[in-house]
This record gives structure tokens, C-alpha cells and sequence, in this order.
């Protein structure tokens, strides 16, 4: 089975914004779930190109699309991953040509 990963963008605008600090947030939160990352692996990704619309985190291969996230967000995206409803109010909001783009590149094994 292919383990679900989460990508947060340590791009140049999304890293101004917070996103090394959200990362180890988020992987922490998750880590007290799934310590072995038999479910999820958190990683970084470089840039998904939606940088002015960070911090980005990305959900494959659910292809789940979160942006102007805020460590306030953070317990709903772990309760997202953990089972639950994704959240709609941080989702849709960079072009689908850049979700599409992402998703290609998420999907070619490496
Ligand atoms: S810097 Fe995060 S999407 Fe480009």
C-alpha cells in the first residue's frame, strides 16, 4: 500500500511566512498519532508555484491543496489526515493548473 504523504513548502515565501515552524508543528502533531509514520510521512517540498498563497501544504495522494495556512489550522488538517472532513476553507484557493501541475510531479515515482 502507498503511504499517504504531507508536503509542507519550504519555498523562499512560504519559509518568510512560517513555514519551518508550522512543519515541525505539524509533524509533531502527527508524530503523537502515527510515531512510526506507518500512515503518513510529513516532508518538505521546495515550492508548489502558489507562493504568494502560503504557506502551502499539499495531501497526496489525496490531492489536497491547503493554503494561507496558520498554525491555527494545524488541528484541523492532523484531524483531516486522521480520518475526518478536509478543510474547505483553506482549499481552492490557487489555480487548478497549479494543483494540476503539482499532482503530475507528486505522481511520477522518484
Ligand atoms: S514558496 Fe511556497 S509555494 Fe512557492
Amino acid at each position: 500500500m502507498t503511504s499517504r504523504l504531507v508536503y509542507v513548502c519550504e519555498g523562499g515565501d512560504c519559509t518568510e511566512k512560517g513555514s519551518v515552524e508550522l512543519f515541525e508543528q505539524l509533524r509533531n502533531l502527527l508524530h503523537e498519532w502515527d510515531p512510526k509514520e506507518e500512515k503518513i510521512r510529513v516532508r518538505k517540498y521546495p515550492c508548489f508555484g502558489g507562493c504568494e498563497h502560503g504557506i502551502n501544504i499539499t495531501i497526496w495522494p489525496d490531492k489536497i491543496f491547503y493554503s494561507h495556512v496558520k498554525p491555527e489550522d494545524l488541528e484541523d488538517i492532523a484531524a483531516h489526515i486522521k480520518g475526518g472532513e478536509p478543510v474547505q476553507r483553506l482549499m481552492g484557493v490557487v489555480k487548478p493548473d497549479v494543483e494540476e501541475f503539482i499532482w503530475q510531479m507528486l505522481d511520477c515515482p522518484y
